[in-house]
């Protein structure tokens, strides 16, 4: 079982080292780790955020495990080199065309919820977001125009590209609640009408799914209003990037949430997969132990269940999560003071007492 470790920049390292605390204490047999550079620290060392080298070594892998990428320094590079294309091209160059981004709240927690407690206690909801297309991958430039230079990005999707995600959705939604939500934009977008009518050609095929469709900006109002209503959602690049952000606020913090980013590619142990904390390199707080680990470690309990079949594990690391949680350790994100290195050694801890 191969797994590639891409920390990458500001808090990256970080919350990644805790997480391969937490592996080592698995002492899975058979397991062999490779370290990749990505984002700025990549391009700092090798002038591109996401080197040949490092493409090969996630190709060879099994998973990857992912920290953050952005940093400063790189704030006036051109587009393509910017650190934020490591993530882009390993997502598009991997075929990682659907990011599972899991919210829900923890028990007794729903103190750390910006929502009063009963609302944040409803939540259980997974968003499946696209991630190889949208007006992240469209074509983009700048032009002349009466009013001086004018940006634009070109936003679609095609027929297949809305299958597949489609066909990852309902698969998912059959997995839970059998409940999906399709989140788009069909009343001013056309992108959205050919999303909206393929997931309803899609749905015939999973007739124990039931399908509905919201407008993007009344899914941001429901899901702070009445989360408890939704079970999967299904949605573009771009709208999937906004609502997982909003839906972490409502469990507790951002610190909090991993994710999955899994394409067709079927290993000896699952399907392989780029597991990544939902949140970014945060280099303003970097290197400070400020960083809250819990996302990381929770991307690898995903990483355990969906690319190496290591189903106990996965349960195992969860719960010695939610342990600390009700312990109490809390960083400063979620109004405590424990430090990132603290939060993992009571992970570490917590986890010698589930068998
Ligand atoms: C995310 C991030 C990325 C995205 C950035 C870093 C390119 O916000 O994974 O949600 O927009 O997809
Ligand atoms: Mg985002």
């Amino acid at each position: 079982m191969k797994i590639a470790i891409f920390p990458g920049d500001g808090i990256g390292p970080e919350v990644v080292a805790q997480a391969l605390r937490v592996l080592d204490e698995l002492s899975l047999p058979g397991l062999t780790l490779f370290e990749g550079d990505v984002g700025a620290a990549a391009y700092h060392r090798h002038d591109h955020p996401l080197p040949e080298e490092t493409l090969e070594m996630a190709r060879a892998a099994d998973a990857i495990l992912f920290g953050a990428v952005g940093d400063f320094s790189c704030d006036d590079l051109p587009r393509h080199l910017r650190p934020e294309q490591a993530i882009l091209g390993l997502r598009s160059e991997l075929g990682l065309f659907a990011n599972l981004r899991p919210a829900a709240g923890f028990p007794g927690l729903e103190h750390l919820s910006s929502l009063k407690p009963d609302v944040a206690r409803s939540i259980d909801l997974l968003v499946v977001r696209e991630l190889n297309g949208d007006v992240y991958f469209g074509e983009k430039g700048e032009r002349d125009s009466d009013g001086g230079r004018e940006g634009w990005d070109a936003m679609s999707y095609n027929e297949a590209e809305v299958r597949r995600i489609a066909h990852t959705a309902f698969r998912t939604a059959m997995g839970r609640g059998k409940k999906l939500t399709s989140v788009d934009k069909a009343n001013v977008l056309e992108t959205s009408r050919i999303w909206r009518e393929t997931m309803i050609e899609v749905g015939r095929d999973y007739p124990e799914v039931a399908l509905d469709h919201m407008y993007v900006d009344n899914a941001a109002m429901q899901l702070v209003k009445s989360p408890g209503q939704f079970d999967t959602i299904v949605t573009g690049n771009l709208f999937g990037d906004i609502l997982s952000d909003q839906a972490s606020a409502c469990v507790g913090s951002i610190g909090l949430l991993a994710s999955a980013s899994l394409g067709e590619r079927q290993t000896e142990y699952g399907t392989f997969g780029l597991y990544e904390p939902i949140h970014g390199s945060a280099p303003d707080i970097a290197g400070q132990g400020k960083a809250n680990p819990v996302a990381a470690v929770l991307s690898l309990a995903m990483l355990l269940r969906h690319s190496l079949g290591c189903e106990a594990e996965a349960a195992r690391i969860e719960r010695a999560v939610e342990g600390i949680l009700t312990d109490g350790v809390f960083g400063g994100d979620l109004g405590g003071s424990a430090s990132t290195g603290e939060i993992g050694d009571a992970i570490v801890r917590k986890l010698l007492t589930i068998s």
